[in-house]
């Protein structure tokens, strides 16, 4: 039998061998060539299933979330995406304990939620950047609730401008922010020990790429990504899935944008985001974000992006932007006098 194998090496080599000596340098270059189409074709068609998939497959076969358990909690629940998350949960038949900052905006959506979906909530008023202090706290408040689903949501940003590093106010506190997505582990615990379970980390399209003039902000994105891509990795096995949504821009008080063709409304990208669930566990949530990030890659790639000479052009235009709203806002104040 080894003599056998050995014989068909053997012959396997000398064909190659006989190949190569018939082949010219340009049918080698065409060979070289013609592999190199067929691995980004292969690559593209690749590309085009898991979008077909995680964007179009997905409104048809959505996962039934509520076999995770009964209990969603959506952190940052009072405006933007997490609200809009919060609604959506409840409308697929979720409870929803909603964690924010402010009493009052807690009460308001949770009043919406029971009476628009029938479904029970509980509010948990904390503020993120307190630290780690908090989380006893909250533990307390959601025992007994069969929780199978966490949407890390909260988070903020330092200014509604391009910003210098040196000139973010307060960065501690936004660093804090990062220790948020950490300390999912009381979490985990409570998912692990049920055996199943869904963490949805909210990420940012300005977290894949290196951002000049958000660098604090693209860097706790970016550390949000790899956490849960990491985090999805170790524990899917043991039936827990970490899902990572990177969106683009979506109109809420953080971004102060109106809906466009470009920016999708809160409520129309968490319906969107939480159809993927099931199907991709790193996704922009919808389609046109997602159209939108292979546009960005392309038309504005790393090189550009990172040169002085359109750092300073989008610093001086966020220093105009700052005075022309200072200017509005002093205007206004007069007029109102
Ligand atoms: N909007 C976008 O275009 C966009 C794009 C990519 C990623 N994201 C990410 O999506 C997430 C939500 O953004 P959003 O646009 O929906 O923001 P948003 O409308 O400003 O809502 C932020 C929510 O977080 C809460 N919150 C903020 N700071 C808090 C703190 N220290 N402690 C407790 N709660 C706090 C707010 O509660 P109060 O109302 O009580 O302050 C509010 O409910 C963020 O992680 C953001 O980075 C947003």
């Amino acid at each position: 039998q080894l003599l056998m194998q050995a014989h068909n090496e053997d012959r396997l080599f000398h064909w190659i061998q006989k190949l190569c000596c018939k082949m010219s340098f340009s049918d080698v270059l065409a060979t070289i060539g013609g592999l190199t189409v067929a691995f980004y074709l292969l690559k593209l068609s690749w590309t085009c299933c898991c979008g077909l998939r995680e964007y179009f497959l997905s409104k048809l076969w959505q996962v039934n979330l509520r076999r995770y358990g009964q209990w969603a909690v959506v952190t940052g629940a009072t405006s933007g995406i997490g609200k809009a998350y919060a609604c959506e949960l409840a409308r697929r038949g979720l409870n929803v304990a909603l964690v924010s900052r402010s009493a009052k905006k807690l009460q308001e959506v949770a009043r919406e939620i029971e009476k628009q979906y029938g479904r029970k909530t509980r509010t948990i008023q904390v503020d993120f950047t307190e630290g780690h202090s908090i989380y006893p706290a909250i533990a307390e408040q959601l025992q007994g609730l069969e929780i199978g689903i966490l949407v890390n949501n909260v988070g903020m940003v330092y200014s509604d401008c391009f910003t210098y590093f040196l000139d973010v106010p307060d960065a501690g506190q936004v660093i804090s922010l990062i220790q948020i997505k950490m300390t999912l582990w009381t979490f985990i615990f409570h998912l692990l020990h049920r055996k199943t379970g869904l963490i949805i980390n909210i990420s940012s399209e300005a977290g894949i790429r290196p951002q000049p003039l958000l660098s604090l902000y693209c860097a706790t994105k970016i550390f949000v990504t790899y956490f849960s891509q990491c985090l999805h990795a170790e524990y899917k096995s043991m039936g827990i899935t970490v899902q990572c949504v990177a969106p683009f821009i979506v109109s809420t008080k953080m971004t102060n944008m109106k809906v466009n063709s470009f920016v999708k409304s809160a409520p129309e990208f968490a319906h969107d985001a939480l159809n993927t669930v099931g199907h991709s566990n790193y996704t922009s949530g919808c389609l046109s974000h997602a159209l939108q990030d292979m546009a960005l890659a392309i038309l504005l790639p790393d090189w550009i992006r990172m040169s002085s000479f359109l750092i300073i052009k989008l610093a001086n235009q966020a220093k105009r932007i700052k005075s022309e709203r200072r200017v509005c806002k002093e205007n206004l104040k007069i007029k109102l006098k």
